[in-house]
């Protein structure tokens, strides 16, 4: 039995969906099983990272587990997997655990994955860089009438499909090598004026990158995120005008197949692109 948290989620459906096809029996822990909408040949069980008296009920009977990064709140999770036999560890992470300066977001990540590490039960970490998914955030503008509003860009990230971080997930999961750690980015270095233009010419819609203020995009981030957080988004956004996010090899090298494109991405979205 394997367990997936944050199985709701960006990369945990996807994650969900990759060990069903192996054929894998799914165990998925969410705040609100009625709500989930997973398959229903997934066990979904209620559960809470941050409310430790739900969770070995939750691991009961689990050997491996995909843990979803609720900052500060891990050590239960952990102490109740290595009560119940769990013997091995997925733990969704983030590259910026290895920048020079890892910022807010990465100070977090790092205490994650010193929680995992500190624990008894082997692990592997997951570290993708910034999600394809986080441009869903640019369909409004797209849907009404094919503006994205930003700032910074020419600023060249390597985007990676989230059902490629999926991907590695299961592969951790299912040939398990304790002790490693798979950084991954997608197949291409885009800025946000190129992935704009992308949009509009995989889905032939209207959509153009229109530069705003920093304060504009910082206060749209602040209705989702923390403000350190937001600031270090917007400073490593700047720092790759000059810098741009090389790519890596890491979902071709693990999965023998290449990355997911960024068009493949939209392709993939076009309902929320064009309503
Ligand atoms: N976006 C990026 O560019 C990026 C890059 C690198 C790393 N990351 C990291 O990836 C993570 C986001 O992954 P995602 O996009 O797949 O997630 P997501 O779509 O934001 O979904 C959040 C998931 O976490 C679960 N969750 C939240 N709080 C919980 C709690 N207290 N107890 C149990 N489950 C809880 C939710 O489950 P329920 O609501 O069903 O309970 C949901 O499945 C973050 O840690 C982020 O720092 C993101």
């Amino acid at each position: 039995m394997i367990l997936v948290t944050g199985a709701t989620g960006n990369v945990g459906r996807n994650l969900v969906r990759e060990l069903l096809d192996a054929g894998e029996k799914v165990r998925a822990v969410t705040r609100n099983p009625a709500a989930s909408g997973l398959p229903d040949d997934v066990e979904a069980v209620p559960g809470d990272l941050t409310r430790p008296e739900t969770l070995p009920a939750a691991l009961r009977g689990v050997d491996r587990a995909f843990l979803f990064p609720v900052h500060g709140a891990l050590d239960a999770f952990l102490a109740a997997a290595e009560n119940e036999g769990t013997r091995h560890i997925v733990l969704l992470s983030s590259d910026s655990v290895t920048f020079a300066r890892p910022g807010w977001i990465g100070e977090q990540h790092l205490a994650c994955e010193q929680a995992v590490a500190d624990s008894a039960i082997p692990w592997t970490f997951v570290r993708p860089t910034v999600f394809m998914a986080n441009d869903l955030a640019w369909a409004h503008g797209i849907r009404h009438g094919g503006t994205v509003r930003g700032v910074y860009g020419s600023g060249a990230m390597a985007p990676v499909d989230e059902r490629d971080i999926a991907a590695i997930a299961a592969h951790a999961l299912l040939t398990p090598h304790p002790g490693t750690t798979y950084e991954l980015t997608g197949p291409h270095t885009l800025s946000q004026i190129d992935r704009v233009r992308i949009i509009g010419e995989t889905l032939g819609v209207l959509a153009r990158f229109e530069e705003t203020s920093r304060d504009d995009v910082r206060g749209r981030l602040l209705d989702r995120l923390p403000p350190p957080a937001a600031d270090f988004l917007l400073d490593q956004l700047a720092a790759s005008r000059t810098e741009p996010v090389p790519t890596l090899p890491t979902v071709e090298q693990v999965t023998q197949r290449p990355a997911r494109t960024y068009a493949e991405w939209v392709a993939h979205h076009a309902a929320a692109f064009v309503g």
